[in-house]
């Protein structure tokens, strides 16, 4: 028998390494790389085999596809991130830090869809049957039809997913939680690394296609590299989910980042309450909802995820400096983009921010990206510098550009509507065609410059 090869594998990103190192080249991770046994493959297997291949059949582009037969369970927001609801046979992983409600919510879940009729099965790793019946009737969820069971062992969990010969499936859809600590019992490595999710995730997805089962794969977000994080399955599902939050707040946010079979980049927001995940339909008001009015270094963004505008606030602070380089601190924003504002604050707008500590945030513990958070995140700046308050009832959006530019931004429509929606009167946005309708009175901008003189009065 061949000695079995060792390689070292990152447990953050899944890059192979010839040799250990304490860094990881690939994704800059450090002490994450741990040796791994891996099963050899025989070499050139095509060719030791001269049997010639079969012909592979083409068929035109413009065919018709039935329409997908998608499982909606009623939870709305969930719903519409995986763009109108399960789809039979695929395989969607849900990411997410340990403790923020991913068992709690796929737990509602599949309560809501066995009421549906739908056949389903959770399949604990983690939890001991008793724990999992415990969230259940803490859930108000005791009644459902959901069969649990509690298994670690991916060949057993196979063999009982699996249809008899000539019956039909005994579950349509199955949650596994979580993968980091299913094994499969042919790979000699612990449950948790990069090989062992790996294999464990390739059988239950050939479990998936070959008998049309919906499987539902919880995957823990980790910090430290002993256990391998989702992001080495991201490749092999068909649907990425990642459920975010801030464990301070009870907002949670859930984020499709892959998705087969729908949109990404749609969000379903929740909050976590004594019974569980509640659905959130209109989450500008819940963030707005502790903003306080007239004070400095705070603006009202209308950001945009996915398709639905969603309005936050920014806050910032600014301090003398004790530090020979002044600190910038984010929370929810992107730094780079942070420091790239604040340069061109200071270069087209002479204002200067090098003598302080700069400290910025996005109330609510929402994550924003998009370019269109660069004026409001400006306007919030130049505030908690000037310590003038910005208008209480102004909503802004706008990109800014290196040259000290405001460039329009995608639907300015749809973040006008909803900001008018929540009262507000105001809005500083780019030069444009979008028209705000209704009461509402729009101040357009084309340079930073411009915006920063307004802003003073
Ligand atoms: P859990 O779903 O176990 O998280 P994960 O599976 O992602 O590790 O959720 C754990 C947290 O949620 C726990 O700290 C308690 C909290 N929680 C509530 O606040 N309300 C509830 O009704 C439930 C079930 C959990
Ligand atoms: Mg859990």
């Amino acid at each position: 028998m061949a000695k079995p090869k060792l390689s070292f594998a990152c447990q953050n990103c899944g890059a192979v390494h010839n040799k250990w190192s304490g860094h990881c080249d690939a994704c800059g991770g450090w002490n994450t790389i741990t040796e791994e046994i891996q099963a050899s493959a025989p070499a050139n297997t095509l060719k030791a085999k001269p049997v010639r291949g079969n012909v592979v059949e083409f068929v035109d582009l413009k065919g018709q596809n039935a329409p997908l037969p998608r499982a909606s369970s009623g939870i709305g927001e969930w719903d519409r991130v995986t763009g109108g609801g399960l789809v039979p046979g695929s395989v969607t992983l849900i990411g997410g830090d340990p403790g923020i409600g991913k068992s709690t919510l796929l737990l509602q879940l599949v309560a809501a869809l066995a009421h549906k009729n739908l056949n389903c099965a959770y399949i604990s790793g983690e939890e001991a049957i008793d724990q999992v019946r415990l969230r259940a009737r803490r859930l108000g969820l005791e009644q459902s039809p959901v069969h649990l069971a509690a298994a670690t062992s991916v060949r057993d969990i196979v063999a009982t997913l699996e249809p008899q010969k000539g019956q039909k499936n005994p579950y349509d859809l199955v949650v596994i939680d979580s993968i980091q600590t299913m094994f499969v019992d042919l790979i000699e490595s612990a449950p948790g690394t990069v090989g062992q999710v790996r294999a464990a995730t390739s059988e239950l997805i050939r479990l998936a296609k070959t008998h049309n089962i919906t499987v539902l794969i919880v995957g823990h977000v980790t910090k430290e590299g002993t256990i391998a994080g989702p992001r080495v399955l991201e490749h092999m599902v068909d649907t990425v989910l990642y459920f975010e939050g801030d464990r301070g707040h009870q907002f949670r946010i859930l984020r499709g980042v892959k998705n087969r079979f729908g949109p990404t980049d749609e969000i379903g927001v929740f909050e976590m309450g004594g019974k569980g995940l509640a659905e959130v339909p209109n989450p500008s008001a819940l963030f707005l909802a502790e903003r306080r009015e007239r004070i400095s270094g705070s603006a009202v963004l209308a950001a945009l995820e996915g398709t639905r505008p969603v309005l936050v606030e920014v806050q910032a602070l600014v301090a003398p400096t004790t530090y020979s380089a002044p600190k910038r601190a984010v929370v929810g924003y992107d730094s780079n983009r942070l420091s790239m504002i604040l340069a061109v604050l200071e270069a087209r707008c002479g204002i200067m921010f090098s003598g302080q500590d700069v400290y910025l945030n996005i109330a609510g513990g929402l994550k924003i990206a998009e370019p269109a958070a660069d004026l409001a995140v400006a306007a919030a700046l130049c505030s908690a510098l000037s310590g003038v308050a910005i208008a209480g009832d102004a909503i802004i959006f706008g990109e800014i550009g290196l040259s000290g530019e405001i460039r329009p931004v995608p639907q300015p429509d749809l973040r006008l509507k909803e900001a008018e929606k929540l009262g507000f009167k105001s809005a500083f946005i780019p030069q444009g065609k979008a028209k705000p309708a209704g009461a509402m009175q729009a101040h357009t901008f084309s340079t930073l410059d411009d915006f920063v003189r307004f802003l003073r009065g």
